[in-house]
Parts: C-alpha cells; sequence; structure tokens
C-alpha cells in the first residue's frame, strides 16, 4: 500500500480493501474527488488518475511533494529542522531529549518555541516560492498536533506543537509517496467538485467521491467555506448528472450518527435507487470532541451500479 505523508483527517487508507473491492475491475480514467491525503487515488488500479481537491494548500503541497525529489524534500525539511532549533531523533536519536520530555508529552516542549517561530515564519509568507512554502508546510505538519491540517478563517496555519518530529514513520510515508507517484499516472488538481461536469468522461471510467460530511465534525469543516445544506445538494446533484450520462460514481458518506440522520442524502439514496454499502468502522481522530468520538457513526458507500 502507498502510504500518504499527509496524515489526512477521515482519510480512507484502512478502508481501502472495502472500498476497492466495491470498485469496478477495470477502470480507465479514475477521479479521486475530494481527495484530501490522497490514499484512494494513489492506491487504486486505474490506467490514470486524477485527484481534485479545492483546498489550494493540499493541492500545493502534494503536487510539489511529487515535483522534488525526495532526497531535496529531506534536505530543506531538515534546514528548516537546524534553522528552527526542532528536534531530529532520526539523525540525533533520542537520549538528547529525554531531559525535556514530561508525561506523554513526547517532544512538545522541546519543539514549542521553534514551532512557533517556523508557524509565524510560513504564515508571514517569508519564503520565495510556491515549492519553498509547501516544504515549510510539510515541516509544520510533521511536527504539529495529529498532523492535521488546518487554517483559520483568514488562511493561517494554526495547529498547534504536536509530539513527534521528522522520524522513521514518516520518512518512510515519504519514500512510500514518492514511489507511488513515480509509478502511477497521476495528478492533483485544485478544483471545486463542480469541475465533475465538465471532464471528459466515459462509461469505461470511475468517480470516487469522499466530500466533508454534513453530520460530522472534521478539521476541514471548520475553516474556510463551510460544508452545509447548499454544497450537500449541490453535490448530489451533479452525482446525478454523471448517472444520467451513464458515468460509475461510489460516494462515501457518513448517513446516521447517535440520533442524527442525513435526511438529504436518505431521500436522494430512495429517489434514485442508488446501492448502500455499510463500511465497517468508525473514525478515531476525526475529531477532538470526545463525546463526538464516543458517537456511533454509520459510514456508507452509495454506488451508481451493482457491485
Ligand atoms: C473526507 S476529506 C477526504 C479524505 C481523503 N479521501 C483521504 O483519504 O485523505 C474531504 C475533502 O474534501 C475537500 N473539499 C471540501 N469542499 C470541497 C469542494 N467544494 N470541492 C472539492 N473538494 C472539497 C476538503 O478539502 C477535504 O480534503
Amino acid at each position: 500500500m502507498i502510504k500518504s505523508p499527509l496524515n489526512y483527517t477521515g482519510n480512507k487508507s484502512r478502508l481501502l480493501d472495502q472500498l476497492f473491492s466495491r470498485f469496478p475491475q477495470k477502470i480507465n480514467k479514475f477521479v479521486d474527488m475530494c481527495c484530501g491525503g490522497a490514499s484512494v487515488g494513489l492506491n487504486v488500479n486505474a490506467k490514470y488518475v486524477i485527484c481534485f481537491d479545492n483546498n489550494k494548500k493540499v493541492i500545493e503541497l502534494l503536487q510539489t511533494l511529487r515535483f522534488l525529489s525526495e532526497k531535496s524534500i529531506v534536505d530543506r525539511v531538515e534546514e528548516f529542522i537546524n534553522t528552527f532549533n526542532l528536534s531530529d531523533t532520526f539523525n540525533k536519536g533520542y537520549d538528547i531529549y529525554r531531559k525535556y520530555i514530561e508525561g506523554n508529552n513526547g517532544l512538545k516542549q522541546f519543539n514549542a518555541e521553534g514551532y512557533s517561530k517556523l508557524r509565524s515564519f510560513y504564515n508571514e509568507r517569508a519564503l520565495n516560492t510556491k515549492r519553498d512554502n509547501a516544504v515549510c508546510l510539510f515541516t509544520l505538519l510533521v511536527f504539529c498536533f495529529n498532523n492535521d491540517l488546518r487554517f483559520n478563517s483568514v488562511g493561517k496555519f494554526n495547529m498547534p506543537v504536536g509530539k513527534t518530529d521528522f522520524n522513521k514513520s514518516i520518512r518512510k510515508k515519504l519514500t512510500s509517496f514518492k514511489y507511488g507517484v513515480n509509478n502511477k499516472d497521476v495528478d492533483f488538481s485544485q478544483n471545486d467538485f463542480k469541475i465533475l461536469k465538465d471532464l471528459d468522461l466515459n462509461r469505461d471510467d470511475f468517480v470516487y467521491i469522499d466530500p466533508p460530511y454534513l453530520i460530522t465534525n472534521a478539521v476541514y469543516n471548520e475553516s474556510g467555506s463551510k460544508w452545509d445544506e447548499v454544497k450537500e445538494t449541490e453535490l448530489l446533484s451533479v452525482l446525478s448528472y454523471l448517472d444520467d450520462r451513464g458515468i460509475r460514481f461510489a460516494l462515501s458518506n457518513v448517513l446516521k450518527k447517535g440520533d442524527e440522520e442525513n435526511k438529504i442524502l436518505s431521500s436522494w439514496i430512495k429517489i434514485n435507487k442508488f446501492n448502500t454499502h455499510y463500511i465497517n468502522y468508525h473514525y478515531r481522530s476525526s475529531s477532538y470532541n470526545k463525546k463526538d468520538r464516543a458517537t456511533p457513526e454509520e459510514e456508507i458507500l452509495i454506488t451508481n451500479y451493482d457491485v
């Protein structure tokens, strides 16, 4: 499995088997719409893959990690680490940091100051190029809480410092990602889901959509343009448009969460007689809110074809 170096909230890496067993056997062009960390697009078996997300920063990050060599990414991240005096357990070992570790806070205390400076540096647009900005954001992602990507309403990265650093595990994910993008015909593009109406799609192509879910709270629902009933309805009408043209699609979503139900979605499924497949999984990191985490969610995959 190709790992995404973006530990994206709600990523589908643990659900891939369940998804792929319900995808068509032969796919020419695969569209990963609302791709996030692109865990689906990077692993699907298709001739061409195009990953879309409307988050410019996410797409620039994916494009940059694909464009630059692994060595130049690692070298640049290590430069940021040295400049901002961040921990480097991969090269220096853990021992020199032990005295800064309290309870289960990992490297948080050691990195707090340097991380905060790096975040201000990034938010003040101190860098010259788009690529350098993206690698700086990648460094922040490596050092921030939960490795989550979150921006405030004015576009500033606002995650607090986390417990880990540029360790073996994240380096391995980067290697895996580089292997994936070098061995696959995959593209990343910033676009809204409405682009689906304008793509040149045929009956042997396939669209997978993993939008924000109306009844769950993930970080990408908090900042920027919020996912709401209007967007949900627009997306479903775009999917109906694809269906009318014989284009196969699969939509991930959550139909019920505790007592809450996404009624817009359930009535659309019913009216169109689409197929609903139940996916066996509850997100653990989709919310910081304990109450939210404890509420069971009904994760589903909706298809406009028989599996
Ligand atoms: C559930 S996440 C996708 C996770 C992804 N499948 C993965 O495995 O990492 C939802 C994504 O939808 C994107 N999104 C939100 N509104 C969108 C829109 N109008 N058009 C396209 N993408 C959108 C968000 O930026 C976010 O990355």
